[in-house]
């Protein structure tokens, strides 16, 4: 690639945002696209849409490793906030892998229980700064300043013990190429603005 072909890489950077149905029925829509603008990302797509089954099962991967990974991180998570607990007893499952498969099927369908805001952000970087401005994935981790620290109070391990995902508000694209998947899978060619 040359230097024109460089620059302009990088200054086209995309990335999706999904405002879920928390973020919509709280009524949080405008403060949080104002957070993107305000870093200077540019909107190069935006719409409101009701997902089907179909749609997210397209969007949340379905390797083991991946289911396997949400199992883990939850298990992670109740060691650092030193809560003990029990997949079989708690969660009537009998491995991580089990559990990651539970989480995935309430994620899909709370994605799908309401309208959420589809977004397509650009600009250097646009990945790993929205992912910055968005802060981590359990709200009481995420930093004062980021939107889920300043807006989102759900514990995982309660969540997951009321059978339904943590409420976060927000989902970014985690990398370069998640990216690419998903905008190709949440807009069409002609929806985003060049
Ligand atoms: S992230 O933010 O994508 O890096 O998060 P990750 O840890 O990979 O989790 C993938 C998605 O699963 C959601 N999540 C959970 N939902 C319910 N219960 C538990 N315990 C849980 N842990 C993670 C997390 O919010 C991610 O969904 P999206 O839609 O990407 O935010």
């Amino acid at each position: 690639m040359n230097r024109e072909g460089l620059i302009n890489k990088i200054k086209k950077e995309r990335t999706l945002v999904l405002i879920k149905p928390d973020g919509v029925e709280r009524g949080l829509v405008g403060e949080i696209i104002s957070r993107f603008e305000r870093a200077g990302l540019r909107i190069v797509g935006l719409g409101i849409v009701r997902a089907s089954k179909k749609l997210m099962d397209k969007h949340y991967p379905k390797t083991k490793a991946w289911v396997e990974n949400l199992g883990n991180n939850m298990l992670k998570t109740a060691e650092e906030l030193k809560i003990k607990i029990d997949l079989k007893r708690d969660y009537k499952v009998n491995n991580t892998y089990e559990l990651g498969l539970k989480i995935r099927e309430w994620l899909i369908n709370y994605m799908c229980s309401g309208p959420i805001i589809k977004i397509a952000l650009e600009g250097p970087h646009a990945v790993q700064t929205v992912r910055k401005l968005v802060g981590k994935t359990i709200p009481s981790m995420a930093e004062p300043g980021t939107i889920r620290g300043d807006f989102s109070i759900d514990s995982p391990i309660l969540a997951n013990l009321e059978n339904r995902p943590v409420k976060n508000l927000i989902h970014a694209s985690g990398n370069q190429q998640e990216a690419e998947y998903e905008l190709k899978l949440w807009f069409k060619k002609d929806e985003l603005i060049d």
